[in-house]
């Protein structure tokens, strides 16, 4: 058993501390890079098919080259999965992330074809610090930085160059030190966070955003099948800031938080600026599903 996290980089694995790629990686000169983040549940992996489809048309989105075949990719994210779990706090829960380049460019060395690698993280080290929010819910405003249009990158593909997230969160909090961004399109509808799917409860009916320029959050499926099992109705739609002041409800959902509660939006309060009953009644519809508490598992680690 290995107490040492590690790292898996062109079919080796190494411990974290010796993991090295090239500073003349494409991931590292110009983000040139697509990834997938998995998550665990009772450490095993959730929705890990639906995350490898999504991982392998984010490579063929990108025009990258990668050699394994979807058999291989899951075995060897298996193996990757138990050499880690070991390194986890009792209690805890991991993440598996998978970061494919198109490799090294030959500014000094030659090119490569494709960088593959594989990384490890105990989840509660960035959900204790969100553990609060599941009570009080979050602040959510849209920044001036719009989200990438669609038809320069699309969002279904999940990309590595996220300055415009970066803009967005440092934009986010001169608003409010707390506040989380949601990206706006170009023509102003409500796209996405900088790493979850948003949803408004309105008159019962539960509204986000189509699938024209946002990720296709694993969380946000999720989200919508286990709605429409409690007879909810889902529209994927577009959205305007309007709907969000004026909603009932809000949530956002992501692979590591699962559903968290929007209680603000730019400053106004969503509903009656408590987390809402469907919301509520969705997370406890998602512990059941996944057989875990993930509000607990946040709360024990702060
Ligand atoms: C831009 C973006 N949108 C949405 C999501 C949520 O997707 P998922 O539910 O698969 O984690 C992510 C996840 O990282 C993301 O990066």
């Amino acid at each position: 058993m290995t107490k040492e996290r590690m790292v898996y980089i062109n079919g080796d694995m190494v411990p974290e501390n010796e993991a090295k790629i090239s500073i003349f990686d494409s991931a590292v000169l110009i983000g040139d890079a697509v990834l997938e983040t998995t998550r665990t549940f009772n450490h095993k992996l959730f929705r890990w098919t639906e995350h490898r489809n999504r991982l392998l048309r984010s490579i063929n989105g990108a025009r990258l080259n990668f050699d394994l075949t979807p058999k291989e990719l899951d075995e060897v994210t298996q193996e990757f999965l138990l050499a880690n779990l070991p390194t986890l706090a009792p209690g805890d829960e991991g993440g598996v992330g998978h970061l494919i380049s198109r490799g090294r460019m030959g500014l000094v060395l030659p090119t490569t074809t494709t960088t593959f690698v594989m990384y490890f993280f105990p989840l509660s080290r960035g959900l204790s610090k969100k553990a609060i929010y599941y009570e009080k819910g979050c602040h959510v405003v849209t920044p001036a930085t719009r989200h990438m249009h669609p038809l320069t990158v699309d969002p279904k593909i999940k990309y590595r160059s996220r300055l415009h997230f970066s803009l967005a969160d440092e934009e986010a909090r001169l608003v409010d030190p707390e506040a989380i961004p949601l990206m706006l399109d170009h023509q102003g509808n409500l796209t996405e966070g900088t790493g979850w799917n948003f949803f408004l409860v309105c008159r019962g009916e539960l509204l986000t955003a189509s699938e024209r320029n946002i990720l296709q959050g694993v969380s946000r499926m999720t989200t919508i099948e286990l709605a429409r099992g409690l007879g909810l109705t889902v529209k994927e739609q577009d959205l305007q800031s309007y709907h969000a002041v004026t909603a009932d409800e809000a949530f956002i959902t992501s692979t590591g938080m699962c559903v968290m509660p929007v209680t603000r939006f730019n400053g106004q309060l969503v509903g009656d600026g408590k987390p809402g009953k469907l919301t509520l009644d969705l997370m406890n519809r998602w512990k059941e599903h996944v057989d875990f508490d993930f509000v607990a598992h946040a709360k024990r680690f702060t």
